[in-house]
């Protein structure tokens, strides 16, 4: 009942010239029927990404936000700016920007909320490093994170949001959760959504992320809870990329 959603996460990759390759690529060989899909991408680039997948069904959008409307905040950028590129998605609370740049889990929330504001949706990233996992705290560590975001939503806006489940210790490291491993998490986060609205909680995407590829994908995507991928390196080739979305079908 859950439409499956693969979304690429180009992190700070890309140039002009490397972009119009790889967008080219992705729309040649995508398929609406198979999965939802977007590239969250630089900010410079959302225009580019504009002028080549307006009018097709891909989406894209950002990787960052600021949680301020408008004002005095040297170097960020805006959710209604966004919004002006035609954003779909955007990322908040990704785990580098919480460890390289301090982000709470109360600034995440905020920023999501942000993006709401904008009619936008906001892909929550949550998950726990490996001493927190090896000390037994995954599942009180993404709780809380997932915690700070609904208290700043009604039961309504539960169902505005996507969730993006990704252990710390398996971003970009080739190391991923077992699907018994994710499959359990994203069972709890649903069950917490539940908690705020049970009807929502049902159509929330609740993605995986943290070294899904082509090989792994498929298993991963099968589990009853696993909606899509949010994909780092993956999402740098085209072929690899269409071939997880290929996998989600
Ligand atoms: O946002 C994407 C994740 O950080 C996963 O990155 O697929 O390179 O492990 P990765």
């Amino acid at each position: 009942m859950r439409r499956k959603l693969v979304v690429g996460n180009w992190k700070m990759n890309g140039s002009r010239a490397a972009n119009a390759s790889l967008l080219s690529g992705i729309v040649a060989g995508f398929d609406a029927a198979q999965a939802d899909s977007a590239v969250c991408v630089p900010a410079p680039y959302l225009a580019q990404c504009e002028a080549v997948l307006a009018g097709t069904p891909i989406g894209w959008g950002a990787q960052d936000v600021s949680a301020h409307a408008s004002g005095a905040y040297t170097g960020e950028v805006s959710a209604q700016m966004l919004a002006e590129f035609g954003c779909r998605y955007v990322i908040v609370g990704h785990s580098e920007r919480r460890a390289y740049h301090a982000e709470s889990s109360e600034l995440v929330a905020q920023k999501a909320v942000a993006v709401i504001g904008a009619g936008m949706t906001p892909i929550v990233c949550v998950g726990e490093t490996l001493d927190e996992r090896e000390a037994g705290q995954t599942n009180v560590v993404v709780r809380n994170q997932l915690a700070h975001v609904l208290e700043r939503l009604d039961a309504y806006g539960v169902a505005k949001i996507v969730v993006a489940y990704e252990p710390v210790w398996a971003i970009g490291t080739g190391r991923t959760a077992t699907p018994e491993m994710a499959q359990e998490v994203h069972a709890r986060l649903r069950a917490q959504l539940a908690e705020k609205n049970a009807v929502a909680a049902g159509k929330v995407q609740i993605l995986y992320g943290g070294s899904m590829k082509p090989d792994n994908a498929k298993e991963l995507m099968a589990q009853p809870d696993i909606d899509g991928g949010l994909i780092g390196g993956a999402a740098l080739k085209a072929a690899d990329f269409l071939a997880i979305i290929h996998a989600a079908a």
